[in-house]
């Protein structure tokens, strides 16, 4: 009930709601009809194809590449069921981190974690598969929680790169985000091949490689070096230690650069407070136009939102009055965001001239501190049946999500003003010169990319 009504509001202010397809299905995500299901229960899983991951010292630079197709996307119903998805459940991450990281910068890359955890769906069985599916907010309304009832994970994992592609799609300055999962086993882990296959469906590039980690210095050693040399150039993977017990770790790197449309740098550094008496001087970007901007006196925040491709765009918010981070913070779900965009379409653009920091922020997070401070820590613990992904006991360490984000100035308009020095009247002056709350929104579904907080607007830990 409850989801169908979150549904039915994104829908409304979609402006989709033609009568006939207000009601979406869920079914239309679940994987098996009763005959498959029966065929599924019934089959001998002993003789399913397994695949072997080669070791990470092989030298390969012939690996098999999955790209991306870039092109148009029309969404669809399950495309609009599961933003909402996403959303919910990234928020619960991001109240998990902000109550981790009190005062340092944040950002969760809100599809990607959904799809960290749909990638170990597809291997789970039994309470796993459950709890997961659970988790994911993806449980069939009617309350049946058998075969029939399963979610059918590559179909969701497809629906998701549909929301991510149209991203920036049509502009090709925009380096969108680029996805690439490392998988690492024992090498006495076969691992299933069907599950191998669905992982294909979630990257830009996969790689999977066997690593031994009772030599826990050497494995972090060989998967520190291998990461380096598939990870853009100096990025910083975090790994420092790995539990020698384990036997299947796992990794994903998510890169967005984006350029604030139609700005210019300013030339020289501006004061940013990282804290109440702590100025640094930072690179500044500065942006002029007709924004959606608001001061809300009954919620204490300034909110503007400003274009990043033709459709998409960034929310920024900001105490203001006294107000502070936490405190907008705390309140913050997937019904606050869509309140707030919704607030932003309804009120008259302001002409607006926002100076907001050149940001360049690499994060890197282990999901399962994330679960431990909700308090779902056995989802992907010791106990965990993961019996889909192989007839090996998989015992699961770290699982990882890098994000490096980039937000610059267009390179376009370096004389700047052009039309700014005919208009008679003078903007709005809107400085982002403390900390904030930033959203990445994809424009057609309303769909929220990453989320998170700039305490310091270059900082990296
Ligand atoms: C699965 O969960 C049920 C109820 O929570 C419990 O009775 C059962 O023992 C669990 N099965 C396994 C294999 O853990
Ligand atoms: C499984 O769930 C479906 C509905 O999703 C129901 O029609 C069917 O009777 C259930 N089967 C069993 C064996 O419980
Ligand atoms: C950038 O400025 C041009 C010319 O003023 C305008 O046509 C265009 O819509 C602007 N781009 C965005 C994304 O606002
Ligand atoms: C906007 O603000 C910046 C920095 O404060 C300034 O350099 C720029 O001239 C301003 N632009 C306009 C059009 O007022
Ligand atoms: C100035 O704005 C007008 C519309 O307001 C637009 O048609 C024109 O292309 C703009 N000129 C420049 C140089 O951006």
């Amino acid at each position: 009930m409850h989801l169908q009504h979150i549904m039915l509001c994104l829908t409304a202010f979609l402006g989709l709601s033609t009568c006939n397809r207000v009601y979406v299905h869920p079914f239309n995500l679940l994987a098996y009809s009763k005959s498959e299901c029966d065929k599924i229960e019934s089959q001998d899983h002993s003789v399913e194809k397994t695949f072997s991951p080669i070791a990470i010292e092989t030298k390969n630079n012939e690996e098999k590449k999955i790209q991306m197709k870039v092109e148009a996307v029309d969404f669809g119903p399950a495309e609009r069921y599961l933003v909402p998805m996403v959303g919910v459940l990234s928020f619960r991450a991001v109240a998990g981190w902000w109550k981790l990281h009190k005062s340092e910068n944040i950002l969760i890359p809100n599809t990607d974690f959904f799809r960290t955890i749909m990638s170990f769906y597809l291997g789970a069985s039994g309470n796993t598969s459950r709890s997961l599916q659970t988790f994911l907010g993806l449980d069939d309304p009617s309350g049946f929680t058998n075969c029939t009832s399963k979610v059918n994970g590559i179909k969701v994992l497809s629906k998701l790169k549909n929301i991510d592609q149209s991203f920036c799609s049509k502009d090709s300055e925009i380096t969108a985000h680029r996805r690439t999962a490392c998988i690492f086993v024992s090498p006495n882990v076969q691992l299933s091949e069907k599950f191998v296959q669905g992982l294909t469906h979630t990257a830009d590039n996969l790689y999977i490689r066997a690593v031994d980690f009772k030599d826990s210095a050497k494995a972090v050693k060989s998967i520190n070096e291998f990461l380096d040399s598939k990870l853009p150039p100096n990025t910083k993977n975090g790994l420092s230690s790995i539990d020698g017990t384990i036997n299947f770790l796992y990794s994903s790197h998510i890169h967005f650069k984006g350029k604030v449309a139609n700005s210019s740098l300013i030339p020289n550094h501006q004061p940013f407070w990282i804290g109440p008496s702590n100025e640094v001087l930072v690179p500044m970007i500065s942006v002029t136009g007709m924004f959606p901007f608001t001061e809300d006196i009954t919620t204490n925040q300034l909110l503007i939102k400003i274009p990043l491709c033709d459709n998409d765009f960034l929310l920024l918010a900001q105490p203001i009055n006294g107000n502070t981070l936490e405190n907008i913070e705390s309140s913050m779900k997937w019904e606050t965001y869509l309140n707030w965009i919704e607030n932003l379409y309804k009120i008259q653009k302001r002409y607006i001239n926002l100076s907001l920091p050149k940001v360049k922020i690499e994060l890197s997070y282990n999901v399962q501190d994330l679960l431990s401070s909700i308090n779902v820590l056995d989802l992907l613990g010791k106990n965990a049946d993961f019996s889909k992904m192989s007839k090996t006991d998989i015992k699961v360490g770290k699982v990882i999500n890098i994000v490096d984000f980039e937000l610059e100035e267009s390179d376009i308009d370096s004389n700047g003003e052009s039309n700014a020095t005919e208009s008679k009247e003078k903007p709005v002056e809107v400085k982002l010169n403390k900390p904030f709350i930033l959203a990445l929104c994809e424009g057609t579904s309303k769909s929220l990319l990453l989320l998170g907080r700039v305490v310091h607007p270059t900082n990296s830990i």
